[in-house]
């Protein structure tokens, strides 16, 4: 089960039209968003580049994401939606509420229990377990290709956090005391991936994107910090908007609408 993903056992669990249809599985790699970058060459999307390790894997805002040799899901799906550049930030709603129902599928004892922080992080009682990376690359004011990074902590010990993470980020093996097949997960994920957004790209519907990360939001009801750059402001989340947005009340009692990518924020 510790042994490096392989391709063929990761197929045999696929039930994927497109998306994984390339899958390439290498030992160390800098980043796989950045490979998946050098390996698009044509106008296809699906191709899925995992790697044992990252050795620079990137977080969102500039950050390293930890990325040990064989514990977790360090893996890129490279996406070419055609979607104007207003659309593709959903996206990230997409990947995680798939990451959330795949959770459920591959352990009972899982089922509900992982929780969205809008826009892209996962949670597990209360600790970070998955961060998701979509990076754009536009031609005119069309998405010419997302490439959607995901990073999930699957069999990772207690040693393999440095300190300043250990409080604030977690995996499955801490989270349950048993081991889990890295194949079986990253199937469920692309299978569970290729199904909402499909629904997306082609119908144009949200709608089983929005329920799941509503009914399993991290912060809806909750008490906010938005931070844009060196501003910070705090505010009660109400909701997510139709069109996945985050939808916040600010203390003077104003009402506002924040799209994915533009704030981060932070639990009170
Ligand atoms: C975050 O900061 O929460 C986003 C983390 C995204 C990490 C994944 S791991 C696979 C892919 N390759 C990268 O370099 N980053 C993403």
């Amino acid at each position: 089960m510790n042994g490096p993903i392989s391709a063929e056992r990761l197929i045999a669990h696929l039930r994927t039209m497109t998306i994984g249809l390339r899958l390439i599985c290498l030992d160390s790699i800098d980043s796989t968003n950045r490979e998946v970058k050098r390996r698009d060459q044509g106008d296809r999307e699906g191709m899925v580049v995992f790697s044992e390790e990252q050795t620079a894997g990137k977080g969102r805002q500039g950050q390293v994401w930890l990325s040990p040799k064989s514990k977790g899901l360090w893996m890129s799906v490279l996406l070419k939606p055609g979607l104007p550049a207003e659309k593709i930030p959903q996206l990230n709603l997409v990947a995680a509420a798939a990451v959330a129902l795949s959770l459920d599928k591959v352990d009972s004892c899982l089922d509900k229990k992982s929780l969205v922080k809008w826009p892209n992080d996962l949670f597990l009682n209360g600790k970070k377990i998955c961060g998701i990376l979509a990076e754009t690359h536009f031609r005119e004011n069309a998405a010419r290709s997302v490439i959607l990074g995901i990073g999930l902590n699957v069999n990772l010990d207690a040693e393999d956090f440095p300190p300043e993470l250990k409080e604030i980020a977690t995996s499955l093996l801490l989270e349950t005391g048993h081991l889990y097949n890295r194949e079986i997960i990253a199937a469920n994920i692309l299978n569970c991936f290729e199904e909402l957004y499909l629904e997306y790209v082609n119908k144009g519907t949200l709608d089983r994107t929005l329920e799941i990360c509503r009914t399993r939001s991290a912060v809806i009801g909750k008490d906010v910090i938005l931070s844009n750059q060196d501003r910070q402001k705090q505010a009660r989340v109400l909701d997510i908007g139709p069109a996945g947005e985050l939808m916040v009340r600010l203390e003077d009692g104003r009402e506002m609408a924040i799209v994915s990518g533009e704030i981060s924020l932070k639990l009170a």
